[in-house]
């Protein structure tokens, strides 16, 4: 079965963020020039994807308005010619991509938050994105795209990962692979002395929907909340699921050193403000230098 839909969990305080995510959605922060969801969006619909999913809550306006129609700017950005404005607006959302929102009223977790697009993914496998990972790779396929191959190729669930420091593992769900990388156990959070490797999920997955089942059946995990890692761990008792060691760099954009990296180095990538991006910088840290 194809992979046509995709959950955008986006109901986070992003309070990491505070004061700027006071009034606005963490996920509406900008890398560049672009809001980090609409770098996850991108992905998804690079490979595949025609119906996004975000599970929201309370303050995520800006999200639906982002990828809605703005009749009075386009309105506007046509009376006074602004053609390449126009076309980067209403490019978007392209043509033949629907976006459906559901409500996470209660902050339970993430695989509360996956389990809310329940009723909207139905009966089929789907794919969930976390845009607070940003994953750039300008010279190959975007990661959901890698993955989607994977997923056709090896006919199972796939979850990104990548190795981190030993000292990290508490900040991530933790995967031991067997040879073939399928995935042999699963948890969230553990300690270093306790993590089984370094291969750290990033948020990227491509799930069977047997997983709303076990999201349904299982108890509060880490931090008190339904984990995604913990139905997965159930999941992979009866399913193969590989972890796939994408071709990326991701950027962790729900911490702040991060998110500056990731604004830093596409900047530096940027095909109009690169280069005097990096003549800026270059002649700003000599000017420290010689102070
Ligand atoms: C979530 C997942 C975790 C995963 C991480 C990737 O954690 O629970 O397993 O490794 O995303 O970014 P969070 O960062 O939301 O605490």
């Amino acid at each position: 079965m194809e992979i046509t839909k995709a959950v955008f969990p986006v109901a986070g305080l992003g309070t990491r963020f505070l004061p700027a995510t006071k009034a606005s959605p963490k996920e509406m922060l900008t890398v560049v020039d672009k809001p980090l969801i609409q770098y996850a969006v991108e992905e998804a619909i690079a490979a595949g994807v025609k119906d996004l999913i975000f599970v929201t809550s309370v303050h995520k306006r800006a999200i639906e308005d982002h990828f809605d129609k703005n009749f009075e700017l386009e309105y506007n950005l046509e009376q006074k010619q602004k053609r390449e404005l126009l076309e980067v607006v209403r490019n978007i959302l392209p043509k033949g991509v629907n976006c459906a929102y559901v409500r996470q009223r209660e902050a339970l977790g993430l695989g509360h938050a996956v389990l809310c697009a329940k009723p909207l993914v139905g009966n089929e496998p789907f794919a969930v994105l976390l845009a607070d990972d940003l994953i750039s790779n300008p010279t190959g396929d975007g990661a959901l795209s890698q993955m989607v191959a994977q997923y056709y190729y090896q006919k199972c669930g796939v979850i990104a990962v990548q190795n981190v420091p030993k000292k990290d593992t508490g900040s991530y769900g933790i995967v031991k692979t067997r040879q073939d990388e399928s995935i042999e156990a699963i948890v969230e959070k553990p300690k270093p002395e306790k993590a089984p490797s370094t291969k750290a999920v990033v948020g990227r997955y491509i799930l069977t929907p047997e997983i709303f089942t076990h999201l349904e059946n299982i108890p509060t995990g880490a931090g008190g909340e339904i984990q995604l890692t913990d139905a997965i761990a159930r999941l992979i008792k009866t399913q193969r699921l590989i972890a796939y060691p994408f071709e990326g760099v991701r950027y962790d954009c729900g911490d702040k050193l991060g998110f500056l990296m990731a604004n830093f180095e596409l900047a530096k990538q940027d095909p109009i403000l690169g280069e005097k991006f990096i003549q800026r910088v270059k002649a700003s840290m000599e000017k420290d230098k010689n102070r």
